[in-house]
């Protein structure tokens, strides 16, 4: 098992196992069983209220819930259909009314089984139910074990944009149980793929002696997950240690999601999240590239990665479609926006685009060189 530690506002664990032996002949435990001891030492509590969607509630519940009673828990789920759709002020109110329903307290735990949507929701019922109850993340994707359940960011998507009500809050503790990930279909997978790329090309860590965008191209994802996983998690807790509160370095974690949250949108959430940041990653790079700011080399290097994993790198939307959704992001500070720009493999720079700039940006990282 491997646990890295966050040092923010709250400090917490994060705890990233498969499937290990515990001790007892032909019997194999994995996280997710042994969640209710984990969360007895790190939350205490009485009643644990289980979130989760429809998909995951059939996988998952019944094995969460019972390592939770045999700890004492009295647990209660509430069950949302899954999907991205779901991520929006009803099912936000619906969660806090059912906690109130529960009669939960500030010492109970909320714990979130499944992936972004999931983790979001939840993190954020849990930030403002009481003003605050303890809160348990079990990611269930790999794009959830590596960005969205590390560094607190909770949120739902209002009719103005994506994540444009949250709240920063961090969780008590986050059980990413790697054995959960192999029910995920290929292209939830693949989602994940495209926020592990990025890692690779915003930070320089090494895997062995490789640096982690190599190794991503000499060994496929998936037969290396627990140490992937560990080293995106450790590239972001170093960044969201430095930055919790998104005002500076944050920003980083940021490339392809600019111009890939305007896809995601454009497209009425029809192309996912993780598909949606690959283009983005791409447009942005041969954006920098038409800058002066990184060689041709990087972006056929990014190019090559994301082909070799699957991932789509063009789109058909147009460069003002683009511009007019960039410019309701939240990510935009005045009269400019922050934009992530790679300058090398590893090395990514912020750089703050004025706003009747932007659309030049974007056409130079549409036009194919
Ligand atoms: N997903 C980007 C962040 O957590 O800052």
């Amino acid at each position: 098992m491997k646990t890295i530690t966050v040092k923010a506002s709250k400090t917490y664990d994060i705890l990233i196992d498969g499937i290990s032996s515990d001790g007892v002949a032909h019997e194999c435990v994995s996280l997710l069983d042994k969640a209710g001891s984990v969360i007895r030492k790190t939350s205490g509590g009485y009643t644990a209220a289980i979130v989760t969607d429809d998909i995951l509630a059939s996988l998952y519940e019944k094995r969460l819930k019972d390592s939770l009673e045999k700890n004492g828990y009295r647990v209660v789920s509430f069950v949302f259909p899954h999907g991205e759709s779901s991520k929006n002020t009803d099912t936000f109110l619906s969660l806090i009314s059912f906690l109130a329903q529960e009669k939960l307290s500030r010492s109970d735990i909320v714990i979130a089984l499944g992936g972004g949507v999931t983790g979001d929701i939840t993190g954020f019922a849990a930030s403002s139910y009481l003003r605050g109850c303890r809160f348990v993340q079990i990611p269930t994707t790999l794009l959830a074990a590596v960005d969205s359940s590390v560094g607190g960011k909770t949120a739902v998507n209002i009719p103005a944009g994506k994540n444009l009500l949250g709240s920063f809050y961090q969780p008590d503790v986050v059980l990413c149980d790697t054995s959960l990930l192999s029910t995920l279909p290929a292209d939830v997978f693949k989602d994940g793929c495209a926020e592990v790329i990025k890692y690779g090309i915003i930070a320089d860590y090494k895997i062995a002696d490789r640096s982690l965008f190599e190794s991503l191209a000499q060994t496929p994802i998936n037969t290396q997950l627990e140490e992937v996983i560990a080293k995106c998690v450790e590239i972001k807790r170093d960044i969201v240690m430095k930055d919790e509160f998104d005002n500076a370095d944050r920003k980083l974690l940021n490339f392809g999601h600019t111009v890939g949250h305007a896809i995601e949108s454009l497209s009425e959430y029809g192309i996912s999240h993780g598909q949606a940041v690959a283009i983005g990653m791409v447009i942005e790079s041969r954006a920098a590239v038409r800058l002066g700011l990184c060689k041709e080399q990087c972006l056929q290097d990014i190019l090559e990665m994301l082909t070799l994993y699957g991932l789509p790198v063009s789109t058909t939307f147009k460069v003002d479609e683009i511009t007019s959704i960039c410019l309701s992001d939240k990510k935009r500070d005045g009269k400019s926006l922050t934009m992530i720009f790679p300058v090398e493999i590893g090395k990514c720079v912020l750089k703050e685009i004025p706003v009747d700039e932007l659309e030049n940006v974007i056409r130079l990282g549409l036009e194919e060189i």
